[in-house]
Parts: C-alpha cells; structure tokens; sequence
C-alpha cells in the first residue's frame, strides 16, 4: 500500500533521515520505534507531505505521492496525527471534528455528518462533550479528539504519532485498544511509539530506527524477543 525507498529528508543542512526503505501493506498495523531524535516523526511527516524529502521516493497504492501537497496526500486517504495532539483548544469538540472533514468533503455535506456519527460511536465521550471547548478536555481525551479528527477524512492509512505520550496507564490501554478497533474497521496504520513494549505487541510488524537509518525490521513478535532489542529498547 504505502512504500518509501531510499528517503533522504533535510532540516537545512541536517540530513535526518540518511535513506528510509519501509512498506506498510494493507490491513497492517507497522510500528516505528527508536530513540529519541531517530528520525520517527520526520518519517511520518515526509509522508504525509509536510516535509519534502531530497532525495527518494514514497508511492501510496500506485501512485508517487513525494511531490504532492500535503492536502491532496489527506484526500488520496492518508491521515496524520502529530506527535503532541495540536487539537484546535478554543474550538468546540464537534467544530474540531468537523476540520478534520472539510479537506476531503464539503462543509454540511451528509457524508461529514456520516463520519461524525461514526466517530462518535468510537468514542461516545466526544459525544457527550460535543460542545465542550478542545482545550479544556483532558490529555486522554484530546489524544481520542486528536485521533478522531483524523478519521473524520475516511483514511485508508492512519499514521499516529506517539499516541500514548503523557497518559496514564489505564487511558493508555484505551487508546491501544481503540486503534486495533481502528485497524480491524479497514484502516491501516503506520504507528509511532516510545512504548515499545506495547506498540510491538499490537503490531503486525516493525521497523526500529537509529539515527536517520532503519536498524533493523521484523514481525512485531519476533523484534520482542529480539535480545538486542530487549536491551536497547525494551529495558529488560
Ligand atoms: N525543525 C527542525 N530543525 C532542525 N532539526 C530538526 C528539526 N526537527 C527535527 N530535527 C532533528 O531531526 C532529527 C530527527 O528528529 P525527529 O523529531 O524525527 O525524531 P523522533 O524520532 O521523532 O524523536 P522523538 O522520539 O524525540 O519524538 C533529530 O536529530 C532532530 O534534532
Ligand atoms: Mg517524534
């Protein structure tokens, strides 16, 4: 579905990412996970057209998506959620949600209110706060508006964005559980995560990222019972 060869992405002169190769088939969940500075969000927003790469290129069912404006990336059905949540907080829970819709569909359009629905049914909090402003919501709670708002574009692809940042155990459990329910709906999902322990588990496979450069990949599985990445990431 989604495949990057050879991605060399800049910050000026800092080269961050040094030649990413990684697939995400359809129906998968694909974990990212490195240390901090390896390179995770930059991946995640070349791909979502935010960042240019220099040098490579991304195709997304058949189509090369390196050169598209990050705009016509969402409506080709890749949705982001940025590490950090970046809610709109002096909007209304629904007024968030419907900006996630409007790039692809039409303000009042019936297939917005369709997808309100369905978001709501995920998440029924965001219901019951509908009118409550973004930013007065709670950490877990944005993470859910966050990741709702995403959807409301109908994405084939889901990328997160360490989803499970800042949040109590109990709140993380939530979200990890909302998106295998995510995945098992249609979506795919390219997913970033310091909690690697969780992340692998939930995932079909991953990629483990060192300085700009994939290190090493496998079935989700078979990279927790890795030693090395048991000692370097998992701290067993
Ligand atoms: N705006 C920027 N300007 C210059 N360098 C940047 C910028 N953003 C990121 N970098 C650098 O690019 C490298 C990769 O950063 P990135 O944010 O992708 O890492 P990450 O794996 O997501 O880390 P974290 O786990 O801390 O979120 C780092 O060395 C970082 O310092
Ligand atoms: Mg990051």
């Amino acid at each position: 579905m989604l495949e990057l060869n050879d991605i060399h992405t800049f910050y000026g002169p800092i080269e961050a990412l040094k030649g990413i190769t990684l697939k995400v088939n359809q129906g998968e969940i694909v974990c990212l996970i490195g240390n901090n500075g390896a390179g995770k969000s930059t991946t995640l927003m070349t791909i979502s057209g935010i960042l240019k790469p220099k040098a490579g290129t991304i195709s997304f069912i058949g189509s090369n998506i390196s050169d598209m404006p990050a705009h016509s990336i969402v409506e080709m059905g890749i949705s982001h959620v940025p590490e950090g949540r970046r809610i709109f907080s002096r909007l209304t829970v629904k007024e968030n949600l419907e900006m996630g819709g409007y790039v692809k569909f039409k303000i009042k359009s019936s297939k917005l209110k369709i997808q309100l629905e369905k978001v709501y049914e995920m998440f029924s909090v965001l219901k019951e706060r509908e009118k409550q402003l973004g930013g007065t919501l709670s950490g877990g709670e944005q993470q859910m508006l966050a990741i709702s708002r995403a959807l409301m574009s109908e994405p084939k692809l889901l990328l997160l964005d360490e989803p499970s940042l800042g949040l109590a155990p109990i709140i993380v459990s939530r979200i990890f559980k909302a998106i295998k329910e995510i995945n098992e709906e249609g979506v795919t999902i390219l997913l970033v995560e310091q909690n690697a322990h969780a992340a692998l588990n939930l995932s079909d496979r991953g990629y483990v990222l060192e300085n700009g450069r994939i290190k090493m990949h496998g079935k989700g599985k078979e990279l927790l019972n890795s030693e090395e990445v048991k000692k370097a990431y998992l701290g067993e």
